[in-house]
């Protein structure tokens, strides 16, 4: 089934879009190589510029088979510039979403634009009944971000996900969703 999803997304302050080969030298020098940024990631800090590309054409992969949308998170001002992604993962009848900011843009409220944006968006469409996220049970920011952005905690999941840059041995996480 074709995905309805739109291509870009646009908030007050953001736009949301698909990524480009060009776009990983901005991500590596914006955060893919931070330690505070990947700290509750399930991938460690790239060292070389030839793994964000990497991850660009998986993301691109993802887009052309239908199996996810990964959107750049670009100022209305300098589209050319990626400060963070809101990645949908679609399962169904589910997305499932990870999202990231470059550092020197937290606590502005920029992501919780994002994914109320985006959550909104594919709930109105017939096809998605359910957005969800898991964090770490320690990521207190993300936590708080989901909340602001209108999601509910479910539960904990026990020994869910292997975070790299904190343990060999998955750890809790944390549930949130929003449906319709
Ligand atoms: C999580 C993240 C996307 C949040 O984006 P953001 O645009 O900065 O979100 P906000 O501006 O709403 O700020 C985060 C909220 O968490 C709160 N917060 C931040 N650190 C916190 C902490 N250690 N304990 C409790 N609350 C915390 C902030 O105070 C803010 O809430 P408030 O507006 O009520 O004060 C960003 O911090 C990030 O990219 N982190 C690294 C990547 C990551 O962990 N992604 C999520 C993986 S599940």
């Amino acid at each position: 089934m074709p995905v309805s999803l739109p291509k870009q997304l646009h908030t007050e302050r953001l736009m949301l879009r698909a990524p480009r080969p060009s776009d990983a030298a901005h991500l590596f020098a914006a955060y893919t190589q931070d330690p505070e940024v990947a700290r509750y990631m399930t991938w460690r800090p790239h060292t070389l510029l030839s793994q964000t590309e990497g991850f660009i054409d998986y993301c691109l992969r993802g887009w052309a088979e239908d199996r996810s949308r990964a959107y750049l998170l670009v100022p209305h001002d300098h589209d050319d510039v990626p400060i963070g992604m809101l990645e949908a993962r679609l399962q169904s009848h589910t997305i499932d979403i990870g999202y990231v900011l470059q550092r020197k843009y937290w606590g502005a409220g920029l992501m919780p634009e994002a994914m109320r944006a985006f959550s909104e968006v594919a709930l109105s469409l017939p096809e998605y009944f359910r957005v969800q996220a898991t964090c770490d049970v320690e990521n207190a920011a993300s936590a708080r971000t989901l909340e602001k952005s209108g999601f509910v905690r479910e539960g904990r999941l026990e020994r869910h996900t292997i975070i790299p840059n904190l343990s060999p041995e998955p750890r809790a996480s944390l549930m949130y969703a929003r449906w319709q």
